[in-house]
């Protein structure tokens, strides 16, 4: 892998995973990273990479739907491996507007596996980066294996099923060399503040309300960001070809608990404001809420060794301490400003 092409980079996990590929795994070659910027990506997550790395990386706005984009930069760039990262990501936006899930999610997906297809002499490796809410929900027990039936129950889930299934059946029909993931939720820094765990810390360092849905009794696997980046290496560089892999954080908890952790850990750190707790409102629930996700990932723990290594208590403080430590950031992506920063940088 000389001339990996990394979509969706300046998000909250590709641009974890680049600077994971650079800083600490044994990767050698050239990153080319394709995003579009969507509100969700923003390039200041990779700032200090291009001046350190001016030989290995290159970034180019371009939109995965655009297929004679997608052609041109494949060949321009002699791209023999792809960590496929891009996606609208945020179950809550699926259900208000689905239609950019379908068109980034399947659409996008479609065209770049064709742009893989039609090189496949030079293909190496297409790795999927996918979830584990295809699987859809689960009771009180049980966990989802890689066998588990797909039943996914949101438009979110329901696209990154398509694109699954779209994945192996490029390398069943076409001989494709692929590998795909399907993890839990991530945690830690850059995640844009419109998810759980962002919102909660920023919403409860603020004194504002923190929304839980519905009771707070859904459960969620948790898992730091930086054993995703590392499990994916792993699964890219000894994974089996045509196989999928679960990869989960050991780490299932309720909503409330995960919010009243983060009250408990900011009222420790930031001493004076009135308990955070307090702060809690129930409201309505997410339609089609899926209840609980837990994954057993024991498939990568046997074949390839993987293990998470950050606990969840670990892992929360560090990301607390990271976001109030990036209010700049936090307010340029909160106020639309680096969408204007985006237009006179980029056009
Ligand atoms: P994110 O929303 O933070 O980032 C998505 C990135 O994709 C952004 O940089 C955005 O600009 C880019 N993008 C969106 N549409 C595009 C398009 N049409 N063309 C090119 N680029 C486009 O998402 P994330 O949380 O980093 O998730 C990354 C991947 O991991 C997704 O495929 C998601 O389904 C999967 N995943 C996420 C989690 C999680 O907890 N966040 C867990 C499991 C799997
Ligand atoms: O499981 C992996 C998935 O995890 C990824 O594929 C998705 O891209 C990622 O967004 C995430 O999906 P969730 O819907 O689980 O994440 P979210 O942070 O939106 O919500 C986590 C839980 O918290 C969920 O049960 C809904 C609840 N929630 C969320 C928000 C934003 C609240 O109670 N209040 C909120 O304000």
């Amino acid at each position: 892998m000389q001339n990996l092409l990394v979509t969706g980079g300046c998000g909250f996990i590709g641009s974890n995973f680049i600077h994971y590929l650079f800083r600490q795994s044994d990767f050698t070659g050239r990153i080319i990273n394709l995003d579009a910027l969507t509100y969700a990506g923003n390039p200041e997550n990779l700032t200090g990479i291009a001046e350190a790395y001016p030989e290995r990386y290159v970034f180019v706005k371009a939109d995965i739907c655009d297929a004679e984009a997608l052609a041109e930069i494949f060949d321009r760039y002699q791209v023999d491996a792809v960590c496929h990262f891009a996606a609208e990501s945020h179950v809550d936006r699926s259900i208000v507007s689905p239609d950019a899930f379908v068109q980034t999610n399947v659409v996008g997906t479609f065209n770049l596996l064709q742009a893989a297809r039609e090189r496949l002499d030079r293909i190496r490796l297409f790795h999927h980066v996918s979830t584990d809410e295809v699987f859809g929900s689960l009771g009180k027990e049980g966990l989802f294996t890689e066998e588990t039936c797909y039943q996914p129950n949101s438009p979110y889930s329901a696209s990154k099923a398509a694109s699954d299934h779209l994945v192996r059946a490029y390398h069943h029909t076409y001989g494709l060399p692929v590998t795909i993931s399907n993890c839990s939720n991530n945690y830690g820094p850059y995640q844009f503040p419109e998810k759980l765990i962002p919102l909660m810390i920023l919403n409860a360092s603020e004194g504002k309300p923190l929304p839980v849905y519905g009771d707070g009794s859904n459960v969620r696997d948790w898992l730091y960001v930086e054993d995703h980046c590392q499990a994916i290496w792993q699964i890219m560089t000894r994974g089996r070809r045509g196989e999928t892999y679960n990869v989960g954080g050991d780490t299932e908890l309720p909503n409330l608990t995960v919010v009243e952790t983060i009250c408990d850990k900011l009222d420790e750190l930031t001493p004076g404001a009135a308990p955070r707790r307090e702060l809690i409102t129930f409201v309505k629930d997410r339609p089609g809420h899926d209840w609980r996700y837990a994954i057993d990932f024991s498939k990568l723990r046997r074949e390839l060794g993987w293990t998470p290594s950050e606990s969840f208590q670990s892992g929360i403080e560090k990301t607390i301490r990271w976001y109030l430590e990036h209010r700049e950031w936090v307010e340029r992506v909160r106020s639309g400003e680096y969408q204007k920063w985006i237009r006179e940088h980029y056009g």
